[in-house]
């Protein structure tokens, strides 16, 4: 049973991985184990669109960080998946990332696990960044549990926004709920 937080920003301790933590704080708290990887410094090649993943059911891109931490999402239970908002979107980098996850979307590996988006930006494009994670996350068919929205435009700033980091707590509670032990 296992949280993990990824953060799509280049920036490793900025405020999508302030963000994704603040949810995934709340499930420690409860005694659930999570783990957290930043892409920041990771290599994530674009997807050559060769259509090759739909034989060998694995992205046949070599060389890089993607196959490393799509294992760790494979081994999740729930994701809770961060972007910066780059122009009303995910940030380039991350969308390597997603882009590449087409080769488990053929046999649909990834379905069934439990997802949340998260997304920051300084001012506007939050909503189309989450909308973006969605598509993701809907055609994986994971189970979405929702999402969070938060505003800081320079490192750390997020952490002045009260009602991203309520939401944050919100949803790290809902994790906490539905995978606590019931009668
Ligand atoms: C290339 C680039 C594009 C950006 N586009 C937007 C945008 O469309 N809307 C917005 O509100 N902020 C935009 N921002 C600001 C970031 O979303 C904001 O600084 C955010 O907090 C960065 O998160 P991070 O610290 O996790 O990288 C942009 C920043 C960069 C570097």
């Amino acid at each position: 049973m296992s949280v993990l937080g990824i953060s799509g920003s280049m920036r490793k301790d900025g405020n999508t991985s302030l963000l994704v933590k603040a949810v995934l704080e709340r499930c420690e708290r409860a005694g659930i184990k999570t783990e957290f990887i930043s892409l920041a410094g990771k290599e994530i090649k674009p997807c050559l669109g060769c259509e090759k993943c739909k034989e060998k059911d694995w992205c046949v891109v070599k060389n890089d960080d993607w196959g490393e931490i799509m294992e760790m999402v494979l081994d999740c239970e729930v994701l809770v998946i961060g972007s910066p908002t780059y122009y009303f979107d995910v940030c380039g980098h991350l969308k390597n990332f997603i882009d590449r996850s087409y080769s488990l979307y053929h046999r649909r590996k990834l379905a069934g696990r439990k997802a949340v988006a998260v997304a920051v930006c300084a001012n506007k494009g939050g909503a189309r960044t989450i909308e973006t994670l969605e598509g993701f996350l809907n055609s994986h068919e994971f189970s979405y549990l929702g999402w969070v929205r938060g505003k800081g435009y320079l490192e750390g700033e997020v952490t002045q926004d009260a009602r991203g980091l309520k939401r944050a707590q919100e949803i790290g509670d809902k994790i906490v709920q539905l995978l606590s032990p019931h009668d």
